[in-house]
């Protein structure tokens, strides 16, 4: 597939068919993924895949316990919104796989000449660990897209970010980052509206 068909294809898939994706293909998602740039090249990322359901569903009751702990607030929406979110954090459950990214946060060398700690510079350089991160799953999804398969990155679930890393036995270095769950799509949903080109692009000559 070429690469721009790739990226046109592409949609956030929450719905799959049962059929197992075999390993091989998880882990070449996986190798493409780690193919993209990360900040001077330190590719901070760590992987972790689970076909495990018992594990899915587990990882999954735990995030729906964090949203259900967060108090709501006095509007009549908040029942709603609650429910709705904590479906958005927890379908992987429902996917043959989920692809666990995390990474271990970036050092600057700045960090070991100035007087600025790791945090602060981590902000001033607008957490480019991070920023590499979203460029591994980015290159994830569309590797899924050219194998035919279907995914969604999904940052919900995160909010229970503590007890998943436990779960995942992840050394303590590695933060979570996302999840990306994969399948092969049971549902395409239809075609988000795009903002036109020119609307969110200015060009200074
Ligand atoms: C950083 C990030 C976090 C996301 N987290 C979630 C999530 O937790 N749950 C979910 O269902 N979708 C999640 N998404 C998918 C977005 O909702 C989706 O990309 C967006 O609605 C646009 O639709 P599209 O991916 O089909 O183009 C996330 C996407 C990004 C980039």
């Amino acid at each position: 597939m070429e690469l721009k068909q790739a990226i046109e294809k592409r949609s956030s898939i929450r719905t799959y068919k049962q059929d197992p994706v075999p390993p091989e293909d998880l882990k070449e998602m996986v190798r493409l993924a780690s193919l993209a740039p990360s900040v001077a090249n330190f590719q901070p990322w760590k992987f972790v895949i689970v076909t495990n359901k018992d594990l899915m569903r587990d990882m999954a009751r735990k995030v729906a316990r964090k949203i259900e702990e967060i108090p709501p607030n006095e509007s009549r929406a908040a029942k709603n919104v609650k429910s709705q979110v904590e479906w958005f954090a927890t379908f992987f459950q429902d996917a043959p796989a989920v692809i666990a990214v995390a990474m271990e946060p970036y050092e600057s060398v700045l960090e070991k000449g100035v007087v600025i700690d790791h945090d602060e510079i981590n902000r001033q350089r607008n957490y480019p660990d991070f920023q590499s991160a979203g460029a591994c799953i980015q290159n994830m999804l569309l590797a899924a897209v050219d194998m035919n398969y279907g995914a969604c990155w999904l940052s919900a679930p995160m909010m229970a970010k503590e007890a998943l890393s436990s779960m995942l036995e992840l050394e303590d270095k590695y933060q979570l980052v996302a999840f990306v769950a994969v399948g092969i799509p049971e549902r395409v949903p239809p075609k988000k509206q795009v903002k036109d080109v020119d609307e969110m692009l200015k060009i200074i000559e």
